[in-house]
């Protein structure tokens, strides 16, 4: 299976800090916040992967990250996406490089406390239609929610205002080669993109969509409050510090945001 990161975009909902640079390469805590979907893919086991810019600073990705040496990566793919045409744009993006292999995407500001691997080997051993993964949120009208029925999912509708579940479809996605297929087929949204809803809403009509529900927490950083929040939990895992780490406001900040 190979791994594709979608970093692409302008980040407009974290401007002005996107105004001269593109939005991962932001810090979250002691890194910049591409290198945590890179990191997912490599502990999931994917050694080949493609990183999708676009806006600001593309040039910045390959200098910030080469081939991948401090991943124990050999090589790096890079392309680049004009504009903000969505996620389902930028994974267009990438059918050359799947080259009709199962591809698993993740979107370059979701960060992920456990690793998927073994949602990613039960996917690349079956092989063929979709996974998405889920995680019980407090606020799941900022994300795409599932509508579920018994333990389907028959539907997924984006940032919805009255959501029918309590459940977000988090950006970690598992595809076999008809994705690219799919996309072809989509029509713009109301706010002018190609949705990632709408190629997984494809793949549940056609009765090929599974899901997991993952573990730890998961955090996206594309707001000014999701990226605070993600700043802290990360720092609150980091080991190089233990002690000074788990000590007063942070420690209680990542123990009240872990509970949400
Ligand atoms: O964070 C999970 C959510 O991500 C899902 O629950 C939603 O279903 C999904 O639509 C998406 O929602 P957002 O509105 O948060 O997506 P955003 O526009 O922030 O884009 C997320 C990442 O996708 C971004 O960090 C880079 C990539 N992207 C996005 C766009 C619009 C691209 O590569 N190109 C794009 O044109």
């Amino acid at each position: 299976m190979k791994g594709i990161v979608l970093a692409g975009g302008l980040g407009s909902r974290l401007n002005p800090l996107t105004k001269v640079t593109n939005k991962h390469l932001l810090p979250v805590y002691n890194r910049p916040m591409i290198y945590f979907p890179i990191q997912a893919l490599v502990d999931a086991g994917i050694s080949e992967i493609l990183i999708v810019t676009g806006g600001n600073s593309a040039g910045d990705f390959l200098r910030l990250l080469g081939n991948g040496k401090q991943f124990g990566l050999k090589h790096l793919d890079y392309t680049y996406q004009e504009g903000e045409g969505g996620i389902a744009a930028a994974l267009s993006l990438a059918e050359y490089f799947a080259d009709n292999d199962p591809i698993c995407v993740i979107l370059g500001d979701n960060i992920y406390e456990k690793p998927f691997r073994t949602s990613a080997d039960d996917f690349k051993s079956r092989g063929r239609g979709a996974k998405i993964h889920l995680k019980k949120v407090q606020n799941p009208q900022r994300f795409g929610v599932p509508i579920i029925s018994g333990d389907r999912i028959v539907k997924i509708e984006e940032k919805p205002k009255v959501p029918q579940s309590d459940y977000a479809v988090t950006g970690l996605y598992m595809y076999d080669p008809a994705v690219f297929e799919i996309i072809k087929t989509l029509k713009p949204s109301g706010r002018g993109e190609l949705e990632i809803t709408d190629v997984n809403n494809a793949y549940i009509q056609r009765g090929e969509m599974t899901y997991d529900i993952i573990d730890g927490w998961w955090s996206d950083a594309g707001t000014f409050d999701s990226l605070i929040r993600t700043n802290i939990l990360v720092a609150s895992q980091h080991e190089g510090n233990p002690e000074e780490m788990h000590q007063g406001v942070l420690q209680d900040s990542a123990s009240i945001l872990r509970a949400q």
